[in-house]
């Protein structure tokens, strides 16, 4: 079966909202309110990009990047998640492609790099690696991962959007 990649258009927004739902359901270290965040950022014009993978005309995967703020005043940074791929489709590539497809998006935007926080088993294979002196409070640093895409890596703490804090009671 053909995967495909592309940004969200509005007729996706309810399927995304379910794919993420479902993804995060049984995932370890989920907060369950991933699926508020996305719609937050989008409200707040702050879904900077916003990938689907399409699979036979169905939605299968998303993901989204958003702009964060880093205590050293460094700008073009962003952070990639959440990541969603259907649990029955999990496994088969599809979550890869979407992490190319993103960084190919970040590339073209002139972004300087992205954070994201999760397991470096996964993310280390598209360059994503802890940092030293790049950190985001409350977690450990090695969950913590940047891709420098252009110029220093900067110093400092970062801060997510303040979408992150959507629930569903807003
Ligand atoms: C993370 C996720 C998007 C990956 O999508 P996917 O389509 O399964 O990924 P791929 O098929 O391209 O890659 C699978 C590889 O990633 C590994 N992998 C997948 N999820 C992983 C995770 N949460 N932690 C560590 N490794 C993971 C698999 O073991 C596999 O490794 P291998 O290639 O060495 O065998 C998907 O598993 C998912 O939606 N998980 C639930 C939601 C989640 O935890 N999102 C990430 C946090 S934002």
């Amino acid at each position: 079966m053909s995967v495909r990649i592309r940004s969200e258009q509005a007729d996706d927004i309810v399927h995304i909202h379910d794919v993420i739902v479902a993804a995060f359901l049984k995932a370890p270290h989920a907060d369950h309110t991933e699926q508020f965040i996305v719609r937050e950022l989008r409200r707040l014009g702050a879904l900077t990009i916003s990938l689907v993978a399409e699979e036979d005309g169905l939605l299968v995967g998303h993901v989204a990047l958003s702009p964060v703020r880093i205590s050293d005043g460094a700008n073009n940074w962003y952070g990639l998640g959440p990541i969603s791929v259907l649990p029955e489709r999990q496994g088969n590539g599809i979550g890869s492609q979407l992490m190319n497809s993103a960084i190919q998006q970040l590339k073209q935007i002139e972004a300087k790099g992205c954070v994201l926080l999760g397991d470096p088993k996964f993310y280390n294979r598209f360059g994503f690696a802890p940092r030293k002196g790049l950190v985001l409070s409350g977690v450990p640093e090695e969950y913590f991962l940047a891709l420098l895409l252009e110029g220093d890596l900067p110093q400092g703490e970062v801060f997510y959007h303040k979408a992150f804090l959507a629930t569903d009671y807003q």
